[in-house]
């Protein structure tokens, strides 16, 4: 009898990493394929505190990252936090790897989310004799650009990147503006940034010593062509959109039974959407990490109120720790209740996929850009860092399914900015057609390519027979 197969799965503990993880665990667990799950104490418990039932061979393990009872805490040094991770993550893997083999079901594969559990989930693997993959949640696109920072382009962005009138042609992309690049490989003094500079570089030259390293891809072939062949020595497998496809298709509701929600959700906001008119609303999300500063929260405020549209704006509520403070409460929040809806969290796929809903104001994380093509939603494009300044880059020129905001000069999107392009992405000009005609393109061709023989279903299929034979 062939060996049953066992992926152990390791994710960053955030939302953003979490989310495209579980899915993939999802779609393994459809193939039959049993599934081990591992992020940090905190992350599993709210996890597991999320609604839905558990689906049928997966299974949890945890690490201490040393915030087993909270979110880490702003302004801690990035390194200390991720030599906590490596610490205990790597004795958690083995634990889990010798366990699963004593129980007569070992591990067979490790996958693990780039960026933080990395390269030490990786090296973990190579210790064990487990053939391992990476999972990356970040497009194509800027898996390419940290590759060509590190080989031979990093002196030219170093030196040159503060120039306005400076770009960039890495091989087989668009040309860039240092506001299209991912914030972490501009010039900063700042701590974090150099920390996870530093990860990224030490998974890089993990990846290096292997022959054509397998790094598993949340996009698909027709969504970033170029981008996925431009790392000659690597082998990018397109395997998205790890989107959940229960609200999308209606047939496997089990795709949302465990959702994995860090952040309690609000249950209100589906019959205020019920009640509100076709493709009528706005709906505004930063995702799980940002916190945008008084002064941006009250002029997209009053940008939502001056558009006169309906809207659903995710604030988060403050953490543990964080202080709730008087004087963070908006001005007009009396007048914006009247005209819309704030909630704490929901569930975006839900929202993006409701027939009221007209266009998304996002930060273009990679997960809610994603959503947005698969929901065939035009996007509002407001990014802040990591890789959003390059994922909005090709919302809006290479895919056209959305506008930029454009900032004053202190960094700040004004009222009036934000109305402009609500005005421009819902209206019956010209401009609002052609960007609902090409969101509803991408959204055909993104929910073809997971089905049964669409590329990325295909490029999942033969990267888990290739596993099988050790890879
Ligand atoms: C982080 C980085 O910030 C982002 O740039 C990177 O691409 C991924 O990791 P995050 O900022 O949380 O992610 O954004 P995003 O990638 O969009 O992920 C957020 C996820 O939370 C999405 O899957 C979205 O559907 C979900 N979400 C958000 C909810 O389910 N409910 C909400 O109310 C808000």
């Amino acid at each position: 009898m062939p060996q049953q197969r066992h992926i152990l799965l390791v994710s960053y503990p955030v939302q953003g990493h979490i989310n495209p993880s579980l899915q993939f665990a999802k779609r393994l667990l459809r193939m039959g394929i049993q599934v081990t799950f591992a992020t940090s104490v905190f992350a599993l418990g709210r996890m597991t505190k999320s609604s839905g039932s558990i689906p049928k061979g997966l299974s949890f393990a945890s690490f201490s990252d040393g915030y087993d009872d909270g979110f880490q805490p702003k302004g801690v040094d990035h390194s200390e936090h991720m030599s906590g991770m490596e610490k205990h993550g790597s004795n958690a893997l083995k634990n889990v790897i010798n366990t699963s083999a004593n129980q007569g079901c070992p591990v067979t594969g490790l996958v693990c989310t780039f960026l933080l559990p990395c390269p030490w989930a990786t090296t973990v693997a190579r210790q064990c004799h487990i053939p391992s993959a990476l999972l990356w949640i970040q497009p194509a696109t800027v898996m390419d650009i940290f590759y060509y920072y590190f080989h031979g382009y990093e002196d030219d962005v170093k030196n040159n990147s503060n120039d306005p009138t400076w770009s960039i042609q890495f091989p087989g992309l668009p040309s860039m503006k240092a506001k299209d690049l991912p914030s972490f490989i501009l010039p900063s003094s700042d701590a974090i940034n150099s920390s996870i500079l530093s990860a990224f570089k030490r998974q890089l030259e993990t990846l290096d010593e292997e022959e054509k390293p397998k790094v598993l891809v949340n996009t698909f072939d027709a969504l970033e062509p170029q981008a996925l062949k431009a790392i000659e020595s690597y082998n990018l497998i397109a395997i998205g959109p790890l989107t959940p496809s229960a609200f999308l298709d209606g047939k496997d509701p089990s795709e949302t039974s465990f959702s994995g929600d860090l952040f309690q959700k609000s249950k209100d906001y589906k019959e205020w959407l019920n009640s509100r008119p076709a493709a009528s609303v706005v709906y505004v999300s930063f995702g799980s990490l940002l916190r945008l500063p008084k002064k941006q929260m009250e002029e997209i405020a009053s940008g939502l109120l001056k558009s006169g549209r309906p809207f659903l704006w995710v604030i988060r509520a403050k953490e543990d720790g964080e202080e709730e403070k008087e004087e963070d409460r908006l001005s007009c929040v009396e007048e914006l209740e009247e005209k819309g809806m704030i909630v704490p969290w929901c569930s975006q796929i839900e929202v993006l996929t409701h027939p009221s809903l007209g266009c998304f104001l996002t930060h273009c994380g990679w997960n809610s850009t994603l959503e947005s093509l698969v929901c065939g939603v035009p996007v509002i494009a407001f990014p802040h860092w990591v890789d959003q300044g390059t994922n909005a880059k090709l919302i809006e020129d290479v895919w056209e399914t959305g506008v930029k905001v454009v900032p004053n000069e202190d960094g700040t999107v004004d009222g009036d900015e934000i109305n402009r392009c609500i005005e421009t992405v819902m209206d019956d000009e010209e401009k609002g057609i052609v960007l609902r005609r090409n969101a509803m393109k991408w959204k055909e061709l993104a929910r073809e390519v997971t089905q049964e023989g669409g590329s990325s279903d295909k490029n999942l299929k033969a990267f888990v027979e290739e596993a099988g034979k050790g890879y």
